[in-house]
């Protein structure tokens, strides 16, 4: 089975070593046992602590860099943003009872946070063209959400309780306010325990513009709580065909933006595995997926290739990019789509031909069926 714990198999002792573990996919789905992740960091963890472990004494360590750990408060004064609510963050479990952060979850709040960033500046346009209000306020599904953190610190960084009118307004709470814009939240997450948790979250802290589904994304389109229009999707490491359910509701919705994090995918890598035999005899190019492992590297590639030029001829314009450094998680692809209208039909050509050359053709119309009838969106 192809899983999210890959990068820390596939990239071995190397990558173990500087103490990474893939972000996004839990342990337990990802057949990387837990005990096992845990250990892969904990020398980290106790490094950004202030404790240095005895085998990183200088010795240990000839000729690198000594080890300078930094202060804990200087790691939360890095990882936190504007006013962020410190209860919040620790109701989520990113900081402890004490307020303070370990590496995980500060890898963690830093790329949720670097993608509130990123997201600021689109939604803010788009509030402006549509004339959000509260009657009809901006609309972001997060589809599978888990336990919501995009959701959560988005909401709380723009929800409307920000603007909320103190009594007598400071300068730092005139800005608080001017962050504030008419925004809904519907985080679109398969595991109930995970959807009530977060309602009940969502409850205790009055964000009342948050709502949470217990469905799956490739249904969520049809539900009857489900609004008409949807303005943004997102989907933060999202496994295998998740992206690719986010990507058609999104288009279901006519979504004017999306911001997509793919996780593991499996599916075309079995696909490119069944034609392997086949292609080898007639295509040298088969050679790029010989091999267990290049099928799957070359399966998520290809695949993420093939969102993109789909997201292009259904008329989106698309910047991939990473969400923060590699050194923060191997599975760190951001894929933007913002819609123009220009459907490109190169594309939609490129795209067939792409599933021609690798024996793909299987995929147009399970994931791509949308080129075939004239791009339509709605
Ligand atoms: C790797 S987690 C990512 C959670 C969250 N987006 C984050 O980055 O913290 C993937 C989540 O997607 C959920 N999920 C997987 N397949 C789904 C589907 N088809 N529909 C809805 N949720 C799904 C899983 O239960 C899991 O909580």
């Amino acid at each position: 089975m192809y899983a999210c714990g890959f990068y820390a198999r596939a990239t071995g002792a190397a990558f173990k070593a500087k103490g990474h573990k893939p972000l996004g996919c839990d342990s337990k789905a990802s057949g990387v046992p837990e005990e096992n992740s845990m250990t892969t960091h904990s020398s980290q963890d106790k490094e950004s602590l202030g404790h240095v472990h005895p085998s990183q004494s200088s010795k240990a360590h000839k000729g690198s860099k000594a080890l300078k750990p930094k202060p804990q408060h200087a790691l939360e004064r890095e990882a936190l943003v504007g006013e962020q609510s410190i209860e919040l963050l620790k109701a989520l479990h990113i900081l402890t009872r004490e307020g303070q952060l370990n590496q995980d979850s500060r890898r963690k709040l830093k790329q949720v946070n670097h993608l509130v960033q990123l997201l600021e500046g689109p939604l803010r346009d788009l509030a402006r063209v549509h004339k959000t209000g509260a009657q009809q306020p901006l609309t972001l599904v997060d589809h599978g959400a888990g336990k919501s953190y995009l959701g959560f610190v988005l909401y709380d960084r723009f929800g409307a309780h920000r603007a909320l009118e103190p009594s007598s307004p400071t300068e730092d709470t005139a800005d608080e306010r001017s962050a504030a814009m008419a925004l809904r939240v519907i985080a679109v997450e398969s595991r109930a325990e995970l959807v009530a948790r977060s309602a009940q979250l969502a409850q205790d802290f009055g964000f009342t513009g948050m709502a949470f589904l217990n469905a799956r994304s490739e249904d969520a389109g049809a539900l009857q709580e489900m609004p008409q229009r949807v303005d943004v999707v997102t989907a933060l490491h999202a496994c295998d065909t998740l992206s690719d359910d986010a990507i058609e509701f999104a288009l279901s919705k006519s979504a004017q933006l999306m911001f997509l994090v793919p996780c593991c995918q499996a599916e075309t890598a079995s696909a490119l595995k069944a034609n392997r035999a086949l292609l080898l005899n007639k295509n040298p190019l088969a050679e790029l997926w010989r091999h267990p492992l290049h099928t799957r590297e070359l399966g998520s590639q290809l695949t993420n290739v093939m969102r993109c030029l789909y997201l292009e001829a259904m008329g989106y314009t698309v910047t991939v990019t990473e969400l923060v450094g590699w050194e923060h998680s191997m599975k760190n692809e951001l894929i933007v789509a913002k819609f123009s209208g220009q459907r490109k039909q190169q594309a939609a050509q490129r795209l067939k031909e792409l599933l021609a050359q690798f024996g793909l053709e299987g995929l147009l119309s399970k994931r791509f069926a949308r080129i075939e009838n004239g791009g339509d969106r709605g």
